[in-house]
């Protein structure tokens, strides 16, 4: 079948483009099929190695299992199975005897798969720096027209495409570096686990400064963003603001530092969802009637309910991250403009909240959801429908998880983590301090 195919492009080969040509065509043929034979005759060997490392593991198990009923008897005839057969180990020619060596062959191969897995790591991270740099160049040329309004030139910079993938990325930030003794044990401890179960992912966490010139490198064309988040008169508002120009030029994670993940991020998205069905996650945060605790609820939060800023997936250039950076882009140039830029002393976490925070940020979520142009829906949305809310809810393409998928307590303990209750729960995603890491 094949041969008569390649026969038979030949033979029209040869009518439409002379005998020259062939030569060269074929030469190529030659070559890739030299290639396939030699991947083909080395794959078995590979085939062989890969199900040998298991054997490696169990095989002391075993071992000792035949120790117990045949009085410590190791020999050859051992290591034939049941059905006759010999087993990956006797067929590589070892014996029991060395069952040593072969362990420290496993921990050699395991080593060298870490070491595979850590070089694959910088290798992302420096072709991300690289791409960055790039993009800088790209976003200089990339200019919108000065008659577009902030939403319209958001919107060119970037533009939200729903069907493209969640990105890789896991942003977070703090005000010390990896290496500075001041980080604090119990957020390393949740930065290193974000790592750590996310292989492949880029991890950065940024400082005040690389948050800044992130900020300036990405909003090069849109000044009014830049102005705005230099006005910014306290770091906790500068973070804020950072979470949502991130996410939104780059996608990927945002995670507090004082988050610890359970769940892979992989494994966030339910199995009946699409990826492509959506563009954001979010979680439920409080909820003061949920929390039993509807009296006086107003000088402790900013709204009766509040989705959570401190962890959010999304696709950049999603619509609702576009609205809250102009948000607080108007509302920051006009307490500039106002000399009003100051945090007040009393209830300065409201005004906070209100500013940049959880109350903004719900506001703007429910703005979409009741804006149907946008997202597409006709009925009204309102906190109630997110009301002690205990399965995940999709409302146009934001996913929102209740309040225990990315807010269950996380309690440290002298370098260990310790009554967090059940990880087992599948709907628990990420753990949180909620310290006020920034305050103070
Ligand atoms: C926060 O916003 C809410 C709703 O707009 C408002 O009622 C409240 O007075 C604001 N609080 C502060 C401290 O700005």
């Amino acid at each position: 079948m094949f041969t008569l195919f390649f026969q038979f492009n030949v033979v029209r080969m040869v009518r439409t483009h002379g005998i020259k040509h062939v030569a060269i065509v074929s030469v190529c043929v030659l070559v890739v099929f030299a290639f396939v034979l030699r991947m083909g005759s080395m794959s078995p060997s590979i085939e062989q190695v890969l199900r040998d490392v298991p054997n490696l593991y169990t095989k002391e198990g075993e071992e000792q299992e035949g120790e117990n009923k045949e009085g410590g008897v190791t020999n050859e005839e051992t290591t034939v199975k049941k059905d006759g057969r010999y087993d990956g180990l006797a067929a590589l020619g070892f014996s029991y005897k060395k069952s040593n060596e072969q362990l420290d062959l496993a921990r050699k191969l395991n080593e060298m798969t870490q070491k595979l897995v850590d070089e694959q790591e910088k290798r992302i991270n420096k072709l991300e720096k690289e791409r960055f740099n790039l993009e800088k160049q790209l976003n200089t040329l990339r200019r919108p027209s000065e008659s577009l309004s902030l939403r319209e030139k958001l919107a060119y910079l970037y533009p939200y495409d729903a069907n493209k993938r969640f990105p890789g990325y896991i942003w977070q930030s703090w005000r010390y570096g990896l290496n500075d003794d001041r980080f604090g044990p119990e957020f390393k401890m949740g930065e290193e686990a974000w790592a750590r179960s996310n292989p492949g992912f880029v991890h950065e966490i940024f400082n005040d400064d690389t948050s800044n010139a992130f900020v300036h490198c990405l909003f090069i064309n849109v000044p009014e963003v830049i102005e705005a988040y230099e006005a910014l008169p306290d770091i906790v508002l500068k973070v804020d603001f950072f979470r949502y120009l991130i996410l939104f030029s780059k996608g990927g994670i945002w995670a507090d530092i004082d988050t610890f993940p359970v769940k892979p991020v992989p494994n966030w998205i339910p199995e009946n969802v699409e990826p492509s069905e959506l563009g954001m996650i979010i979680g439920a945060d409080h909820d003061m009637e949920g929390d039993g605790n509807n009296e006086d609820w107003q000088n402790k939060r900013a709204r009766k309910f509040q989705f959570s800023n401190a962890v959010i997936q999304a696709k950049s250039g999603h619509p609702v991250l576009r609205d809250i950076i102009a948000e607080i882009t108007e509302t920051t140039l006009d307490k500039k403009r106002r000399e009003d830029l100051n945090l007040p002393e009393d209830g300065r976490e409201i005004a906070i909240m209100n500013w940049t925070g959880e109350g903004i940020w719900t506001d703007v979520v429910l703005k979409f959801f009741n804006d149907y142009v946008l997202s597409g829906v006709f009925t009204k949305v309102t906190w109630k429908n997110f009301h002690e809310l205990d399965v995940p809810k999709l409302v146009s393409d934001v996913l929102v998880m209740p309040k225990k998928v990315f807010g269950s307590p996380f309690k440290y303990k002298k370098g260990k983590e310790s009554d967090n209750g059940d990880d087992s729960d599948p709907l628990v995603f990420v753990r949180h301090q909620r310290s006020k890491v920034y305050q103070g």
